[in-house]
């Protein structure tokens, strides 16, 4: 077990809860700080340790840090800033932008503190599963470092070089993911309006060679329209802001990013922010002309065992 590294952890939503939960389970030493401190306490009863102000993981070696936006990235690392003390590393794996990376890594080396650049994939369910993974970016030796954690948290990381390169990586997964999901929506409609039921199209999709984790685990929401949410659809139009931000950046065109940004645009447009953001198969079914009915079937997520 790689002990006896003290562990920080800022930010205990969806994602920092179950990713924290993994180490604590794991037995290392970790103190967790969530600006809602009632989110974080559970974790105590895996052995973490609640910081009660934030400045106090300053003391820590490596501090992870999982919270929304590079907003909210910049406020909690000036906050951990202000100790009087500092970590070894910081290794951030929120979803957020090049620009901000590179801010927070000047931030960072004017403190001698290093930094990992570490964004992931999957959601909560995948972290419980075992199947989270990194990509990560920044000096080689700190990854070496980080890396054993980075292992107990999920299947393992792909170091893809300096500085800033995994939220590049990162952007670009996440494009992917947002293109997918709004054609699963497109398909699915098809296939039921022209008279079968999503469970077996989905069944048949997911078996063969377009089948893949991520069409498994969100079969159950397309099939029993259970929109409990694993990401927001605001969360969703960030990434892709962001790879269209990159795509200008590099002048890349992205013609099926920016479609797919309206489309989750029309739909938050409607309301329907608070839930998973595969509900865009509501939205492409309202298109259709049809109303969803739950199928109500066992369906497997792919994922629990
Ligand atoms: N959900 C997914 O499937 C998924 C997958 C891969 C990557 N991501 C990325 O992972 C990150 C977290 O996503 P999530 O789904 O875990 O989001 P979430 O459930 O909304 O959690 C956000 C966390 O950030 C904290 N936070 C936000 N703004 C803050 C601020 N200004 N100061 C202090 N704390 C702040 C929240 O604290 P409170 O509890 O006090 O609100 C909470 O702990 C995002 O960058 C997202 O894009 C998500």
């Amino acid at each position: 077990m790689p002990t006896p590294t003290r562990l920080g952890w800022i930010g205990t939503g969806r994602m920092g809860y179950a990713m924290a939960e993994r180490l604590a389970k794991g037995g290392c030493d970790i103190a967790v700080w969530n600006r809602t401190a009632e989110k974080a306490q559970p974790l105590t009863q895996h052995g973490a340790k609640v910081a009660r102000a934030l400045p106090e993981l300053a003391r820590k070696d490596v501090v992870f840090c999982m919270v929304s936006t590079w907003d909210d990235v910049k406020e909690v690392m000036g906050k951990l800033l202000s100790a009087s003390e500092r970590p070894k590393m910081v290794v951030e794996c929120s979803s957020i932008s090049l620009e901000g990376s590179a801010e927070l890594r000047q931030m960072l080396s004017r403190e001698n503190v290093q930094y990992l650049a570490a964004p992931v994939s999957g959601n909560a369910k995948v972290i419980k599963a075992g199947k989270l993974t990194f990509v990560v970016s920044g000096p080689k030796s700190a990854y070496e470092t980080a890396r054993p954690f980075l292992d107990m948290m999920g299947a393992g990381s792909s170091y893809v070089g300096e500085g800033e390169l995994a939220r590049i990586a990162k952007i670009c997964h996440n494009v992917h993911l947002g293109v997918v999901i709004q054609s699963l929506c497109e398909i699915t409609v098809l296939a039921e309006k022209a008279g079968m039921p999503r469970h077996a199209f989905l069944d048949f999709l997911n078996k063969s060679v377009m089948g893949s984790m991520f069409t498994r685990y969100k079969t159950p929401a397309l099939v029993n329209l259970d929109f409990h949410v694993t990401f927001t659809p605001k969360l969703l139009r960030k990434d892709l802001d962001l790879g269209l931000d990159a795509g200008r950046e590099f002048e890349v065109p992205m013609p099926l990013t920016s479609l797919t940004r309206d489309l989750l645009q029309q739909m938050i447009g409607h309301g329907l922010t608070e839930e998973d953001f595969s509900t865009l198969l509501l939205m492409q079914a309202k298109a259709s002309g049809i109303e969803l009915e739950p199928e109500n079937k066992e369906v497997g997520d792919g994922l629990s065992s």
